[in-house]
């Protein structure tokens, strides 16, 4: 009796020993194939990011074309658009805004005046003083940019840029009167960036001013064009930085 209970108890454990190695077996196969699955999403999250990053890339592409092909007409603007988004990045950086949440900025920058295509040569290129007339077909310049890449979804917060960028801290800007904070931010960080490359450059009526130079200009400028907050922020964008942006991009 006491042989059969033993042997039936061994027979009990050889059961169990081989049950569990069954379970060891199930769960090394589960662990083998959540490897395979993670591994899996770790590859699709990488392809996705490589998509994404392509995709940006032949937007930022087919942006450039758009903005060369806007400043093709003015030899004096040179790369103005390339050197004034790489102004508006550094000071937006400063200013703290967050460009990761909008990466379309950058596109708003490029193409803030693509709505010049839309001004008579007779008249962007006047040499003499402005009609009255002709400067409100010039003010025109912000809509018609805005209407040109009204359907273009990929743009979105470049349309507030484009826009924008002539309104006035005081209300006193074009196309819409906006003022204080009624006006995107973006445009307002863009309107300092834009002035800074305009002093800073030779123009047919006038010499290019010094960085200092163009600096009292535009702090004296707070509160009436420029957002005061953003000018704090311009105030700490070192010489160096803009420098190294106007050698860059001559
Ligand atoms: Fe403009």
């Amino acid at each position: 009796m006491a042989v059969s209970t033993e042997q039936q108890l061994q027979e009990r454990i050889a059961e169990l020993e081989s049950e569990l190695a069954k379970r060891a077996r199930e769960a090394a196969a589960k662990e083998q194939q959540l490897e395979r699955y993670a591994a899996d999403l770790r590859e699709t999250f990488k392809e996705e990011r490589a998509r994404a990053l392509q995709l940006r890339q032949s937007y930022m592409l087919t942006v450039r074309a758009l903005a060369n092909a806007v400043e093709a007409r003015d030899i004096y603007l040179g790369r103005h658009a390339e050197r004034v988004a790489a102004y508006g990045l550094q000071l937006a950086d400063v200013y703290g805004m967050r460009l990761g949440d909008d990466p379309e900025i950058e596109f708003g920058f490029l193409l803030h005046d693509a709505g010049k295509v839309a001004v008579p040569d007779a008249i962007l290129f006047k040499p003499g003083r402005l009609t009255h007339a002709e400067r409100l077909t010039i003010e025109q310049h912000p809509v018609a940019g805005a209407e040109i890449v009204r359907d273009i979804d990929f743009l979105g917060a470049a349309r507030d840029v484009i826009r924008h960028h002539h309104e006035r801290w005081d209300g006193t800007g074009y196309p819409d009167k906006l003022a204080g904070e009624d006006i995107p931010v973006s445009a307002r960080v863009f309107a300092v960036a834009d002035t800074l490359d305009a002093l800073t450059t030779n123009r047919p009526y006038r010499r290019a001013s010094t960085i200092a130079q163009a600096r009292v200009i535009i702090v004296q400028a707070a509160g009436t064009h420029f957002d005061p907050t953003v000018i704090e922020a311009f105030k700490e964008l070192s010489d160096d930085a803009i420098e190294r942006i106007r050698l860059r991009i001559g």
